[in-house]
């Protein structure tokens, strides 16, 4: 597996497979891995790639003030050992000062599915999503690149600005791997200890409670989140940011009986952030 530590090295790498013949795949994290992350580059292989590509980088544009960007998680050696194991190929570890050196000033901006949801609770968020994953796309200059719908929005932005600003990159979108229990796997799992992780449970409690009121018949989207709503508001320990019925294409609010619907929730749950989602359309599988 090889290491590359800046742009111009991972863009090398990229240009040599690409000289090979090789379809390149990418899938970029903030690191402290699990085996929602891994999963995307077993897709990434699935879908044909034979050099693979992940990345680990803590972007602090895509953080708040307030936000946990100094205590994100962060174990370099434990994610180098778990991206060897998932045969990843190759690693892009930029520092922050590769990413963004002095005088910086350029950002993408995806108007639309960036609004709303996350994008009002975390103003400049997607902002920074958009612009670090422009700037990871033009160091790995993958073929293919996968996401989770675990952060649907953000797949949702991805999937606009790749169109938009013609990357010629597929973008996958990978199911959500949940714990035994229904948590969404997720780096931010580690702030939750003891009944805090007991209580982050009401976020796919209530997400499954709506699928199983929509396999009852249900297809009144507010009556659907309202469902989700009522579950986090249940919880004590949780505060509910918001659950809402949006169109899974295009994320905008349904109001109307449907029979394909994204409810998408966020919470808080102790110290942590917590996100979920669930599409529900009729004749079963998502
Ligand atoms: P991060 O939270 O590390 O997630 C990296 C990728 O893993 C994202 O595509 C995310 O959707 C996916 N993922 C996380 N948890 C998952 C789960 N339980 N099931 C399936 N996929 C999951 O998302 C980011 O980093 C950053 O915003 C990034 C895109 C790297 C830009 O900085």
């Amino acid at each position: 597996m090889e290491l590359l530590r800046t742009p111009g090295a991972m863009q090398g790498w990229a240009d040599a497979r690409r000289r090979e013949g090789r379809r390149i795949g990418f899938a970029p994290t903030m690191g402290c891995l699990h085996a929602g992350h891994v999963s995307l580059y077993g897709l990434l292989r699935e879908r044909g790639c034979d050099a693979v590509a992940a990345s680990i980088f803590v972007n602090p544009t895509q953080f708040g003030p307030g936000e946990d960007f100094e205590k994100y998680p962060r174990d370099e050696e434990r994610d180098l050992a778990m991206l060897g194991e998932a045969g990843v190929d190759a690693v892009y570890l930029p520092g922050v000062a590769d990413m963004y050196p002095e005088g910086s000033r350029t950002f993408v901006e995806v108007d639309g599915v960036s609004r709303g949801l996350c994008g009002e609770i975390r103003p400049g968020h997607f902002r920074g999503v958009a612009t670090v994953v422009a700037k990871l796309f033009n160091a790995a200059r993958p073929h293919v690149a996968a996401f989770g719908e675990k952060d649907f929005q953000q797949l949702a932005v991805i999937r606009a600005m790749a169109r938009d600003l013609d990357f010629g990159i597929e973008i996958l979108g990978a199911p959500i791997v949940r714990e035994s229990d229904g948590l969404a796997m997720s780096s931010r799992n580690k702030y939750l200890e003891g009944p805090d992780r007991v209580a982050a449970l009401c976020l796919s409690r209530g997400l499954f409670r709506a699928e199983r009121l929509f396999r009852a018949g249900e297809r009144d989207p507010l009556a659907l989140a309202d469902a989700v709503r009522s579950e986090i508001r249940g919880e004590p320990r949780a505060s509910l940011e918001y659950a809402e019925a949006r169109d899974p294409e295009t994320l905008i609010p349904v109001t109307s009986p449907t029979g394909r619907v994204t409810l998408l929730v966020a919470a808080r749950v102790g110290p942590a952030r917590l996100i979920d989602n669930i599409t529900l359309q009729e004749g079963g599988a998502q």
